[in-house]
């Protein structure tokens, strides 16, 4: 299985809306999980002067906004569980 690549938005409308709850739930995953996982940082993507909310996350090529460590821990798990294409 190909790995779910995860960015997470550190440019400042990211960071000042929380974007370090999804950094420390990123890295702190449990082992089996962040296997399946290449996460990076990443500079401003652009799309928050696009009407989409911070924090904003990549999660392979498509853009999620408002995102929370639960939100975001249930995407990954969707996407393992095959309920979700990204
Ligand atoms: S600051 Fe995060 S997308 Fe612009």
């Amino acid at each position: 299985m190909k790995k779910i690549r995860i960015e997470i938005c550190v440019g400042t409308a990211c960071h000042i809306m929380g974007a370090h709850e999804l950094i420390e739930f990123t890295e702190n995953l449990p082992e089996w999980l962040n296997e399946k996982i290449d996460y990076k940082l990443s500079p401003c993507f652009g799309v928050c002067h696009e009407n989409m909310k911070p924090p904003i996350v990549k999660l392979n090529d498509k853009y999620y906004e408002n995102m929370t460590p639960t939100a975001l821990k249930s995407m990954i798990m969707k996407v393992l569980e095959g309920r979700e294409e990204l």
